[in-house]
């Protein structure tokens, strides 16, 4: 990662585990200085101990996205430093169920972390990154954005609109000199789906989502992580025509089913995902 076009500062948020943890890394190696932004603070010292001990400069805040004035607390240990590359991981799905019957809190947060944070963490890190005339951000999807999918409605919408958005920014932020890129990943082994119970043993490792974000940060403005079957129901779930069928044909399926098609895209590829 060319650290004189996206350095010297990285702020990684959602940095203390699965795919922010392994841009941290990847970032630390070369040569970058972090700020790592998460809720728990023992992840996120255990993470920053471990950089910091690879000769890493670290800083990390606890901060919760849902909260309105996150920004502004995010700010507190970014203000006197030059941020080069905004790496925005969180996407929090962890409830699922039916719209109407969902308490409030749950899609409001899904939209305060995916929608307002997403857009309002680009801008103020892009501001920066504008007036040096270089800079890149990446803003973290999935392939359930492709889809309005039954008992995860703020989710798929607000990866939806987190593609879109970038899609924009993108464009305008060429000129620029800002990369913009959504990175649109799939079924992933990190610790947020082990704890939901998901076979992780199955999915990509996050080393290699963080990898390939860094490595196609200029080939925007999407990137969908090549996790096999990935581009597919990307391509499959992008049809204008019969957008019933297509919804039907996407619907969530219980996680054991999301098991069990992940285990056929890998006995098919032959990969060693
Ligand atoms: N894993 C998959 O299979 C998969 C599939 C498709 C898309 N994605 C996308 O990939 C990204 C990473 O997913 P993930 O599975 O690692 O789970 P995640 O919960 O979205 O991300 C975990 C990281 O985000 C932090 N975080 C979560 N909620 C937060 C909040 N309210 N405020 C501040 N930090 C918060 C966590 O630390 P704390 O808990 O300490 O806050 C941790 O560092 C997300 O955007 C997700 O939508 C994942």
């Amino acid at each position: 990662m060319d650290l004189q076009k996206y350095g010297p500062w990285a702020v990684v948020v959602g940095g203390s585990e699965g795919v922010g943890a392994a841009f941290g890394r990847q970032l630390a190696a070369d040569g970058f200085k972090l700020v790592l932004v998460a809720r728990k603070q023992g992840p996120l010292d255990e993470v920053a101990g471990e950089l910091r001990a690879g000769g890493a400069e670290v800083r990390v805040i606890s901060a919760d996205l849902s909260k309105h004035d996150v920004l502004d607390h995010v700010r507190t240990v970014t203000d006197d430093v030059e941020v080069g590359l905004l790496v925005y991981n969180a996407g929090a799905n962890n409830t699922r169920g039916p719209y109407l019957d969902l308490p409030r809190e749950v899609p409001d947060s899904v939209i305060a972390i995916n929608v307002l944070g997403q857009t309002e963490f680009a801008r103020h890190y892009g501001q920066g990154m504008k007036a040096r005339g270089k800079g890149g951000i990446i803003l973290t999807g999935s392939l359930g954005g492709y889809v309005g999918s039954g008992t995860l409605a703020a989710y798929s919408a607000s990866k939806a609109f987190s593609r879109v958005f970038t899609e924009a920014l993108w464009a305008e932020c060429q000129p620029m000199g800002i990369d913009v890129l959504h990175l649109n990943i799939g079924f992933t082994a990190t610790p947020a789906m082990a704890r939901l119970g998901m076979p992780i043993e199955l999915a990509e490792p996050p080393e290699n989502v963080a990898r390939e974000g860094l490595d196609n940060i200029a080939n925007g403005p999407v990137w969908i992580v090549s996790t096999p079957g990935n581009y597919e129901r990307a391509k499959l779930a992008s049809v204008v025509e019969n957008r019933a069928d297509v919804v039907r044909a996407n619907a969530i399926r219980p996680r054991e089913e999301t098991a069990a098609s992940a285990a056929e895209h890998k006995k098919l590829a032959g990969s060693s995902l």
